[in-house]
């Protein structure tokens, strides 16, 4: 056999290896044995010595020719080989983005935070403005602006904790109601806000009390405010969270800041009036302290009583929250167990 036959076989024979190797180790091995050192092409390469002068250019084109095509077909063959790969693996990592998630716990406003944006939604509807103040407050604001001058009586029921002598954790929202009028400009109109936030006393922690809770704080004052809006305001609000199933009554009451004063009952939710432990026997559960600003307070805001007159109140969203929901213990609302606090589900 010539050597141009021996060429145009091996070239046979390697184009086939080259396309049957099935990965990229089989091809390096087509490589390795076809056109490496001890390879046949080699061979025939290295015994070209012998050949005749005149042969010797075109069997060396020739031979040539044949390892070019062999690389050109071991390179093209890897390219697919690579491209086999790339689509396998990426089939293989596919994600169905059709599967569903898994579920996220969600979570929900606290029950007595429900309360309060109910109270916001009604409040906010009728134009009050809504204003959150200090929980670690000055006296002055908490009792001297409040009508509660050193040494009064009714400092008593409202002890707290101080945290310097002039500076305590607040025992009532009321003092907003100094902070607001003393920032407003009634030449531009009445003021009406509300307040939402926590108080603190040193109350001893019962099934109604606890030494943490709530109010809710409105205030307004302008010219020929009544205690008629008072009344309205208030059952605006009991028919809001109660509907008619529950009673609201108002009875005269006493507050330095206030004067006259009233409190407000809410028929007891457990007996429906008939008289329980929850309610202490009296059928009825107090949820509400109000009453028309008084002069001194005006006065000590800067508001000139003989124009302006106004009414106040502040309401117990804990107590409200016991009263819709018949919790029987407010200190349940403060435990943190999610077994209780689940219950109250805003969309439920
Ligand atoms: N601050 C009073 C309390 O905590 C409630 C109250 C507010 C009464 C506004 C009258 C007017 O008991």
């Amino acid at each position: 056999m010539g050597m141009k036959e021996k060429l145009a076989e091996l070239r046979q024979q390697g184009l086939e290896a080259i396309e049957q190797s099935q990965d990229l180790d089989k091809i390096n091995q087509a490589r390795v044995k076809w056109l490496g050192k001890k390879g046949p092409l080699t061979q025939i390469l290295r015994g070209m010595g012998k050949l005749s002068p005149e042969e010797r250019p075109a069997v060396g084109k020739y031979a040539n020719d044949v390892r070019n095509d062999l690389q050109e077909a071991l390179q093209r063959r890897k390219q697919e080989m690579e491209k086999e790969l790339l689509n396998a693996k990426l089939m293989a990592e596919t994600v169905d983005v059709t599967l569903p998630g898994a579920p996220v716990a969600q979570g929900q406003p606290h029950v007595i935070q429900q309360i309060i944006d109910q109270l916001i939604d009604l409040f906010v509807g009728m134009g009050y403005e809504v204003a959150t103040g200090p929980e670690v407050e000055e006296e002055v604001y908490n009792f001297e602006k409040l009508n509660l001058p050193k040494d009064h009586p009714a400092r008593d029921m409202q002890d707290t904790f101080y945290i310097t002598p002039q500076i305590l954790m607040r025992t009532q929202t009321s003092p907003m109601q100094a902070r607001m009028m003393e920032k407003h400009d009634f030449s531009k109109g009445p003021l009406k806000m509300i307040s939402p936030g926590k108080v603190y006393r040193r109350d001893t922690d019962d099934a109604t009390h606890s030494h943490q809770f709530h109010q809710l704080e409105g205030l307004v004052v302008g010219e020929h405010v009544t205690m008629a809006d008072l009344r309205g305001t208030l059952q605006e609000v009991g028919r809001n969270l109660f509907g008619d199933q529950l009673n609201v009554r108002l009875r005269p009451s006493y507050f330095p800041f206030t004067e006259p004063s009233v409190e407000a009952d809410v028929t007891c939710f457990n007996c429906l009036g008939k008289g329980c432990d929850i309610c202490k026997g009296t059928g009825w559960i107090e949820c509400l302290g109000a009453g028309m600003v008084h002069p001194n307070v005006l006065k000590m805001s800067g508001v000139d009583p003989e124009k302006y007159s106004g009414f106040a109140f502040g309401l117990g969203p804990d107590r409200f929250a016991m009263l819709k929901y018949g919790v029987t213990d407010i200190r349940d609302f403060y435990l943190n167990d999610m077994r209780f606090l689940t219950q109250f589900d805003e969309k439920g």
